[in-house]
């Protein structure tokens, strides 16, 4: 029987959410209690305020003490096959160990510490070590770039950063100590003081370059270092972390979450949504470098104590039933993943996931972009054997916990649809002006305050008003389009703004602009999105060309290639079109609408404000001749 079998608690929190949320809260363990639930003046919250709670503390500590100290917290697997169980007693040492190691370097409270780390244990205990001590954690996605992870350090001024020397995918070693060194090299990541390094890879180190001034083993920093360290009482809005995502300027935006109002967020959806039981194996496939990974892995699931799977490596390696062993091997009851790797998994065939035993299964949970009904069906038909239930979670590395989502046992799923707001949520779809929909198409919207909503922008306090609040009074803007049906469910349409969802992972069409036209051979970019068989979405760049410039053969691999090179391979435009013009209006905007007319073979929409008509047209036709 799932945890919510009815509508008690939706009843309960549309009585008094912020009563709803202080109960939620008790759950959890303060240092010092809040005096109030909320303090609203928009858009800053307080949440819990003048309350002392200290995160790893909550995921650790609580655990460790009420008897669960040997249940296993992380059974990890790595992708050449090496396997690790941690117990939350080990956790427990290995952080501590690892948040001495970190203030004997001289990191501090708020100090902000850049971790850029392979799916190992060691990236949750970095980021928990940080939360012990105080510091603000940014992790850095280990698929981005060096010049990315110069930005990202540089905005946030990280202290320290912390690497591995490797880290497996799809059996290649990435180099990321290397590529962090080629981000130091920067000026402008020279606030880093100290780079420690995780040795992952235990094959000789080869050239891996080492600065003794700077640089320091991870097993040596901890060696001779104490596994106890008292949990600092951080106040329930000191920031826990950083997290950089994608908008719609060509610079990444910092999304600051802080201690309390996130934790209780993530503790009590990952306790409802996935219904969180003594026996449960959770796996969240996602890696620690997207939200998803903070919330469902790190803070949420290990706030409920629950014992998870955590893998490192391609779905795909080496063979295309990576994860269908690993449910098998552990007996994996939750499963969340993407709609893209869902649709991967059904073009590789049913063959794979028939061949093994899934029944451990007893929930689905899907996640980062809109699942379409067919990919649904096939999830729980033949990866649910028709008995588990889906969650499809709505959510954002804005909001820091899931928002729109059934919860098993209480909503009546349809496929496609995200169904209802969690209890304590106020979602809603408005029209641009504001009025309610109550059905029919128009704009997500996010009434009230929750406890685990961004608090800002790291350094930009305009920007973060402006995304964010100044589309509705006292109303929240995620930048999606939905629709309401006719028993009130949500159903997601995608981003609304010039962001990108592809494959589940946001890129700006700005940033991806901004690194065409880094290249010498571009005068002018403009990107849109494009429909996609697995990525739901993806990238097509339309390309003018410095005069000087002969258009090669290979100009549009090597075009693609140098994006990734800047950005990171998720970046990588599927396609990549050499255009003579592009399509403006009279003030010298691009249409990208017009453009992604273009790119998938739709008629035309209106052209009338284009400042030259007939450049569409000659778009078309190109576009046409390459697509043959
Ligand atoms: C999209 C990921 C439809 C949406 C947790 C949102 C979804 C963006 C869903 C946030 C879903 C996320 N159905 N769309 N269940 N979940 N999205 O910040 O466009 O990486 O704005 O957070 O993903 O992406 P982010």
């Amino acid at each position: 029987m799932a945890r919510v079998v009815d509508e008690s608690l939706y009843e309960k929190a549309d009585a008094d959410p912020l009563a709803f949320w202080a109960e939620m809260a008790q759950e959890l363990e303060w240092i010092a209690p809040w005096t109030d639930v909320l303090r609203w003046n928009t858009p800053d919250a307080e949440w819990f305020v003048d309350g002392k709670i200290n995160a790893s503390a909550n995921c650790l500590d609580r655990h460790v003490a009420s008897g669960l100290r040997n249940r296993a917290a992380i059974i990890w697997e790595g992708e050449p096959g090496d396997e690790r169980t941690l117990t939350y007693w080990d956790m427990l040492r290995e952080v501590s160990k690892f948040a001495n190691g970190l203030k004997s370097l001289g990191v501090r409270k708020g100090d902000r510490v850049a971790i850029y780390m392979p799916m190992v244990p060691e990236l949750p205990i970095a980021m928990l070590a940080c939360a012990r001590i105080g510091a603000i954690h940014s992790v850095i996605f280990a698929g981005f770039s060096a010049d990315s992870l110069v930005d990202r350090i540089s905005d946030a001024k990280a202290k320290a950063i912390i690497t591995a020397d490797a880290g497996w995918r799809r059996g290649n070693k990435l180099p990321l100590k290397a590529i962090v060194d080629d981000a130091l090299d920067n000026p402008d990541t020279n606030s880093v003081e100290h780079v420690v390094v995780y040795q992952r890879d235990t094959t000789p180190l080869g050239d891996l370059a080492w600065n003794s001034d700077r640089d320091v083993w991870w097993h040596d920093l901890v060696a001779n270092m104490s596994f106890h360290c008292r949990p600092e009482p951080t106040n329930a809005e000191d920031v826990l972390f950083i997290l950089y995502t994608s908008g719609t300027t060509g610079k990444p935006k910092g999304i600051v979450h802080t201690t309390g109002g996130y934790m209780v967020g993530t503790y009590a959806t990952a306790k409802y949504v996935f219904d969180l039981r003594d026996d449960d194996v959770f796996w969240c496939t996602a890696d620690c470098g997207w939200v998803t990974g903070h919330s469902y892995i790190v803070y949420g699931p290990m706030a409920n104590g629950v014992t998870q799977i955590m893998y490192e490596g391609a779905p795909d390696w080496p063979k295309r039933d990576r994860f269908w062993r690993i449910i098998e091997k552990y007996g994996v009851s939750i499963f969340y993943t993407a709609p893209t790797a869902i649709r991967a998994f059904m073009k590789w065939g049913n063959e794979w996931p028939d061949a093994r035993d899934l029944s451990s299964l007893r929930l689905l949970g899907s996640v980062g972009e809109p699942i379409n009904p067919e990919a649904w069906v096939w999830y729980h038909e033949v990866i649910g054997g028709r008995s588990s239930p889906i969650v499809d979670t709505w959510w954002q590395t804005e909001t820091g916990a899931i928002m729109i989502t059934p919860l098993p046992g209480a909503v009546t799923t349809k496929p496609g649809s995200a169904t209802r707001a969690f209890p304590g949520i106020q979602a809603e779809v408005l029209t641009p002006d504001g009025e309610t929909v109550e059905t029919g198409g128009g704009l997500l919207a996010i009434r009230d305050p929750w406890p685990s909503m961004l608090r800002g922008i790291w350094g930009d306090r305009e920007r973060f008003v402006s995304t964010y609040w100044s589309k509705w009074p006292h109303t929240y803007f995620p930048g999606d389009g939905a629709k309401r049906d006719d028993d009130g469910y949500f159903w997601i349409l995608g981003r609304v703004d010039d962001v990108i969802n592809t494959a589940g992972h946001r890129i700006g069409t700005m940033e991806v602009e901004s690194a065409l036209v880094d290249h010498p051979a571009v005068a002018e970019a403009a990107v849109v999105g494009i429909e996609h068989e697995i990525k739901g979405i993806a990238i097509a760049a339309f390309v003018l060309l410095r005069e000087a410039h002969e258009h090669d053969e290979d100009l549009e691999q090597t075009l693609k290639d140098h994006v990734a090179q800047k950005i990171g391979a998720i970046a990588k435009p599927e396609k990549v079109l050499i255009a003579v013009d592009l399509p403006k209006t009279r003030s010298g905007k691009i249409m990208r609408r017009l453009l992604r007319d273009v790119a998938e073979g739709h008629a035309l929409g209106d052209t009338t404000t284009l400042a030259d008509p007939s450049v569409v047209a000659r778009l078309k036709t190109e576009y046409e001749s390459i697509e043959g």
